[in-house]
């Protein structure tokens, strides 16, 4: 407990969240691109995570508390921060810095309202209940129809484009993010910081075309009902 009341502490809690958010952002998107494979795949995915019953809550907990102290600590720190800093960034040239670093908090509060929006769209079914599971008829193996649900939001131009936004913010936030966290954990030295920083990026860049093929190839008539 006394760890949390230094910025050292802080700032490894922000790295380990994170770091684990990261794990869970490219299983979810592993998850995902069995949509690739046609219903059968994305179908059956769903199928097996929902079988895992009370596990699944048990994850949907941790994954919870996660993004509670990632975001927590976030405001937290970057209100510290600016208390903490008399002149403004913008006036100090020297300094090395970058639009993805400068631009943390605001890209993580609209990873939340995304998460939100998300959460209310496929897990809730409360934005689109016309085209959600338990409204459309099953598949023909009797499974919930992931794949449809999927196919026939993305369809809607609307909701592919509040996809694709969101994704340029994940984009943003990891391309900072990742390497920032690998600096917290001690895994930059002065040599390796270019090298953490490309991995950072590419990571980041990996994780956002991976998850816009979805909207882009159902936009696009590549995948279809
Ligand atoms: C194009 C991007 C994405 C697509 C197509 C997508 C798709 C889905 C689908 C279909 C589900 C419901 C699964 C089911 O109920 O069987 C889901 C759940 C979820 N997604 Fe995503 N997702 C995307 C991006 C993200 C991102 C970036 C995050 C994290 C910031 C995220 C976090 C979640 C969470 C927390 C759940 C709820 C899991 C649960 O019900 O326990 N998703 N996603």
């Amino acid at each position: 407990m006394q760890m949390l009341q230094s910025s050292i502490g802080r700032k490894l809690v922000m790295a380990v969240t994170g770091l684990c958010l990261v794990g869970f952002v490219i299983v979810h998107l592993l998850g995902n691109s069995s949509i690739f494979v046609g219903a059968d795949g994305i179908n059956a995915y769903a199928e097996h995570l929902h079988a895992l019953g009370p596990l699944v809550w048990i994850f949907r907990l941790v994954l919870l508390g996660l993004f509670g102290l990632h975001i927590f600590f976030g405001i937290q720190l970057t209100l510290e921060n600016r208390a903490a800093r008399p002149i403004d960034y913008n006036q100090k040239k020297n300094i090395r810095t970058s639009f993805g670093a400068e631009t943390m908090i605001y890209t993580g509060l609209a990873i939340l309202a995304f998460a939100v929006y998300h959460l209310f769209h496929f897990t809730m079914h409360l934005t689109n209940p016309e085209i959600s599971v338990g409204v459309l008829p099953l598949d023909a193996l009797g499974r919930n129809d992931v794949f449809t649900m999927m196919v026939l939001s993305f369809q809607k131009f609307f909701i592919s484009l509040i996809y694709i936004a969101a994704m340029v913010t994940l984009l943003l936030h990891l391309s900072h993010g990742v390497q920032s966290l690998f600096q917290t954990l001690g895994l930059l030295g002065s040599n390796t910081l270019p090298t953490m920083e490309k991995i950072g990026r590419a990571a980041a860049i990996v994780v956002f075309v991976g998850f816009i093929s979805i909207p882009v190839s159902i936009l696009l008539g590549l995948i279809k009902v």
